[in-house]
């Protein structure tokens, strides 16, 4: 059994250059209300879920997005109600909130 049951990546990338990015996108307000949601839903920590910041995911065109594993499934996200979706339904359920997949076409 691995440590964590589920772990959720965020880009956080921001470029300086102005460029196209997750960090223009609100990705840091949906990473810090999936970290306070995990928490109070006391999915924290070993055995549960365990929610990081991450940089480039090199799918910046579907940003901001995330990726939960053990399941590999990728989301883009517009707001704390889709962020909460995720929260319910995958990140406790392990059922894919299929509404916010992320296409495989999607790249950067
Ligand atoms: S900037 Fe977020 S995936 Fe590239």
């Amino acid at each position: 059994m691995s440590y964590y049951e589920r772990h959720i990546f965020f880009c956080l990338n921001q470029r300086d250059s102005g460029e196209n990015a997750c960090a223009q996108h609100g990705a840091q307000a949906a990473f810090d209300h999936c970290k306070a949601r995990v928490k109070a839903e006391g999915l924290a920590g070993k055995g549960g879920v365990r929610v990081n910041k991450a940089g480039c995911l090199d799918r910046c065109a579907g940003g901001p997005v995330a990726v939960v594993y053990p399941e590999a499934v990728w989301y883009s996200f517009v707001d704390s109600t889709d962020i909460d979706e995720i929260v319910e339904s995958h990140l406790k359920k392990g059922e894919v909130v299929e509404r916010l997949v992320l296409p495989d076409a999607v790249g950067r």
